[in-house]
């Protein structure tokens, strides 16, 4: 239960509108594909037919369905229900690029399959979502207490290690709700021997985090960390805060044990005592350098959805400390890189895939569909719908 002021509540209400009546047109237009990016007109570019790597094995294609799904259980439009389950339909065919699968099933169809579920008791998407989940599940290293992140080709480039990157917490909650649906405790203990690893490999005393830690697969201790999508090895790469901001919450959440809340408060400090420096437009990278300006407005709404489960959980005094700095954050978007017209397909600007240009200037300051994604749940949280999709 969220305490939040009437004032509050009506510019999220407001905001709530202004996203559903450019959305109803855009989904509309949209229904048959999975979008990641735009193209210069501003029109979604799709993954269902893309080229490798934004092809349909590539990691965000739930977040399409899973934003419809957010908008339907808001609003009840057709539209929204149809473009989900078009989407995860399309989505199947990944299912046959095993080759190209790696930890990121649990983006793909924990929000996708596995809330259609959830919502309509489609027992096709139950099946999606629990195979998804067994293919996570048969990725856990026992010796070495983790799901492996990526797969041979981009992990064993240094003696042997595995690569283990903090965005893998958005992917275990896939294993809380397998660990129930299959009444069997294996997936969760699974994901809490995987928690239990990131908190000791990736945590930074002062509460950032590393994105990538090469681990000895023999004991999963630590061998060195690795730069990653950030500025640089030992940088604050905004969207790794975030996902440890949101996911340790998340393991909070579906296990009750404190030491994932304690590790979500820390981590979120850290982002809060940062993000007030920038006036609440979170960069690319904490410490990265003023010029050229590189933002991150994904990483500022997936931090707002985990800062908003944490205030849930607090006394009066702390869920003011969470919850505002949610708002701050979200507020920033609102005023300075959300685009509510239908003209454009994408809802938010200023989202970056890396510091490192991978597609050039092309891949900063950009629309990328998990900002449109969190965006849409952290006022969906703000509203008060349920349930929680993760
Ligand atoms: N999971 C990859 C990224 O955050 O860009």
């Amino acid at each position: 239960m969220l305490n939040i002021t009437e004032e509050d509540k009506k510019w999220a209400d407001q905001v709530w509108e202004k996203i559903d009546a450019k959305m109803r047109i855009v989904a509309e237009r949209n229904k048959d594909i999975i979008p990641y990016t735009t193209d210069s007109e501003g029109r979604f570019i799709d993954c269902a037919k893309g080229e490798f790597p934004y092809d349909i094995s590539w990691w965000t294609n739930g977040f399409w369905p899973g934003y419809m799904w957010l908008l339907y259980v808001g609003t009840g439009e057709a539209v929204y229900k149809k473009a989900a389950e078009n989407a995860e339909e399309l989505l199947d065919n990944a299912f046959a690029e095993y080759d190209h699968l790696h930890h990121d099933v649990g983006f793909m169809w924990h929000i996708s399959a596995g809330v259609d579920y959830r919502l309509t008791g489609n027992k096709r998407s139950r099946l999606r979502a629990l195979y998804a989940a067994d293919f996570l599940a048969a990725r856990f290293n026992p010796a070495g207490n983790y799901v492996r992140s990526w797969n041979a080709d981009a992990d064993m480039d240094s003696e042997g290690c595995h690569k283990l990157i903090i965005d893998s917490m958005m992917n275990i909650p896939m294993l809380y709700w397998a660990a129930e649906e299959h009444n069997d405790d294996r997936y969760k203990n699974i994901a809490m021997r995987h928690a239990d690893t990131v908190m000791r490999t990736h945590v930074r005393a002062d509460g950032t985090v590393h994105h990538i830690v090469e681990v000895d697969p023999k004991d999963g201790s630590a061998v060195r960390a690795k730069g990653g999508q950030g500025y640089e090895l030992g940088s604050t790469w905004t969207r790794g805060q975030a996902w440890a901001i949101y996911g340790f919450a998340l393991s909070y959440i579906h296990t009750g044990e404190e030491k994932y809340l304690m590790t979500a408060k820390k981590v979120a400090n850290a982002f809060i005592a940062c993000a007030a420096q920038c006036d609440w437009m979170v960069p690319l990278d904490f410490r990265q350098p003023e010029e050229p300006k590189i933002y991150d407005t994904t990483a500022a709404a997936c931090a707002a959805c985990g800062l908003i489960e944490i205030a849930k959980t607090c006394t009066e005094y702390d869920v003011k400390n969470y919850l505002n700095a949610a708002l701050k954050l979200l507020k920033a978007i609102d005023e300075k890189a959300a685009d509510y017209t239908d003209g454009n397909d994408n809802l938010l600007n200023y989202g970056s895939e890396a510091y490192y240009p991978g597609r050039g200037e092309a891949g900063r300051n950009t629309a990328i569909i998990y900002g449109d994604y969190y965006y849409t749940e952290a006022i969906y949280k703000l509203k008060g719908f349920e349930p929680l999709f993760w």
